[in-house]
């Protein structure tokens, strides 16, 4: 784990229902998903460790105590495979035990990704602060999403979103921005709207499930009307700080994969499979 990271804590919403896994996601979460024999949120998790955070804050909701338990101890488990030759398959996990804290809060109605994030708060407290969705899987061979960011937060001091380019037809899956690109590949946000229709949207620049946010972030949230679907979004809560010129949105290094969705969590299965059969 990368040392004296400016960024200490993750945040994970993790409460969603998962509906497009239905029935998988009935009783069992789905960051709990596998992707090979490693769930997603476990991903995401080691990724906030390489980028420097110990301290995992979750928010949770009802059906989804599998992910408080696949971060603790089993055991009875951990007994009945001490000396075999299983015992290695639990060295990736008692690492991230023994190296992490994790804090649990639950969202209560299910109102959106922004409420989710200030659902968060107490877990916070007043500190600039990381958001990974678990559900993006993101890889990179030499450094992780979660780390690219750190750095760029270290020059900018300011909320960062990670983007990448999308199909123009899609732009009503994202929230998608629109700002003047200072260097290479890094926006000054100007605009950002929530899953706008392919006519309507100011680029085809789509946020994806990373951010580094400033905590005036929870202050604004407290203002944030409902918006699209109702939900309190966390664009609308971004674009505040845009408007100040307090947002970074980075194209960064590596490749998405979107778990939320079956195509998605198809392809990082096969892609990830065949990667390890050629290790
Ligand atoms: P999604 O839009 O993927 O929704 O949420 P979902 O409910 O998880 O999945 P579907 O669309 O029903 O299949 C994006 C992220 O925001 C979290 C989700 O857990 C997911 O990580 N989220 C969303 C919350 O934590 N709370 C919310 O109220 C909404």
């Amino acid at each position: 784990m990368k040392k004296n990271s400016t960024i200490k804590v993750c945040l994970f919403p993790a409460a969603g229902y998962g509906t497009r896994f239905l029935p998988a996601t009935k009783s069992m979460p789905k960051e709990m998903l596998p992707i090979l024999t490693k769930p997603l949120i476990q991903y995401g998790v080691e990724e906030a460790m390489n980028a420097g955070m110990n301290t995992m804050a979750i928010v949770t909701g009802r059906g989804k105590r599998a992910i408080e338990d696949h971060f603790d101890i089993s055991y009875e488990l951990e007994h009945q495979i001490k000396g075999t030759t299983k015992e290695k398959m639990l060295a990736d996990i008692r690492h991230i035990i023994d190296n992490c804290t994790f804090s649990y809060t639950r969202q209560k109605e299910m109102k959106g990704l922004g409420h989710a994030i200030l659902t968060g708060e107490p877990l916070i407290g007043h500190q600039p602060f990381a958001v990974i969705l678990a559900d993006d899987l993101c890889v990179n061979e030499s450094q992780g999403v979660l780390s690219q960011m750190v750095k760029l937060y270290e020059k900018f001091q300011c909320s960062i979103v990670a983007i990448e380019e999308i199909d123009p037809q899609q732009t009503d899956k994202y929230g998608v921005i629109a700002g003047i690109e200072i260097e290479p590949g890094i926006f000054r946000v100007n605009t950002m709207v929530e899953k706008p229709a392919p006519e309507d949207a100011p680029s085809n620049l789509a946020i994806i499930g990373r951010y580094i946010l400033t905590p005036d972030i929870f202050d604004i949230l407290q203002q944030t009307k409902p918006g699209k679907a109702g939900e309190i979004q966390i664009t609308d809560a971004l674009m505040e700080q845009a408007r100040q010129g307090n947002v970074i949105a980075y194209k960064f290094n590596g490749k998405r994969y979107d778990c939320g969705s079956i195509d998605g969590y198809v392809q990082a299965t096969v892609e990830l499979y065949n990667e390890m059969k050629n290790k």
